[in-house]
């Protein structure tokens, strides 16, 4: 524990080969920041400010660079996450197509709101940016899966799919 009372990260002797095998990769070792941030998110199970402040000492930066990339990208969690992902598309095709609909019923079938994460765990919901597949839309991802043309029951039938 540290002095905020957090759980302490730090990576394995393993972890940390693979960190500076990464930095070998490029001129400027700051390039690997992303795969490193991505290989903090599998270790502890998302990016905390004490994450951050850990990843940022690895590459002699501030927290608050790391914190501007971590928190510029969706991937990145700064929170515990669910079980399942489910990433709902909101950029224009799919806004136009009904996007704020699959939403509110999402919304309203999770009992949490776009960011959140159901009390059991089970799922994180997300709002996203084009998911590049607009001739289906409205798009959303459920973990590593796409569904596209998206109806209430078609919703419906994707959660009741997950565990
Ligand atoms: S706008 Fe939603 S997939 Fe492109």
């Amino acid at each position: 524990m540290n002095a905020r009372g957090a759980v302490r990260v730090e990576f394995t002797p393993e972890q940390l080969a693979e960190v500076r095998r990464l930095q070998g990769l490029y001129p400027d070792r700051r390039a690997a920041l992303l795969p490193v941030l991505q290989l903090a998110q599998e270790a502890f199970g998302h990016i905390s400010l004490e994450a951050e402040e850990y990843v940022a000492g690895l590459f002699d930066l501030s927290p608050a660079h790391v914190h501007e990339v971590v928190t510029f990208y969706t991937l990145f969690f700064r929170e515990p996450k669910g079980r399942h992902v489910i990433s709902v598309c909101h950029n224009l095709t799919c806004h136009l197509l009904g996007a704020q609909q699959v939403l509110a019923h999402l919304k309203e079938r999770l009992g949490v709101e776009v960011g959140g994460t159901t009390p059991d765990g089970r799922v994180t919901l997300l709002g996203v940016e084009c998911l590049c597949a607009c001739e289906m839309a409205p798009m959303l991802q459920v973990d590593d899966r796409y569904e596209g043309n998206l109806t209430r029951e078609k919703v419906d039938w994707i959660l009741e799919g997950l565990a």
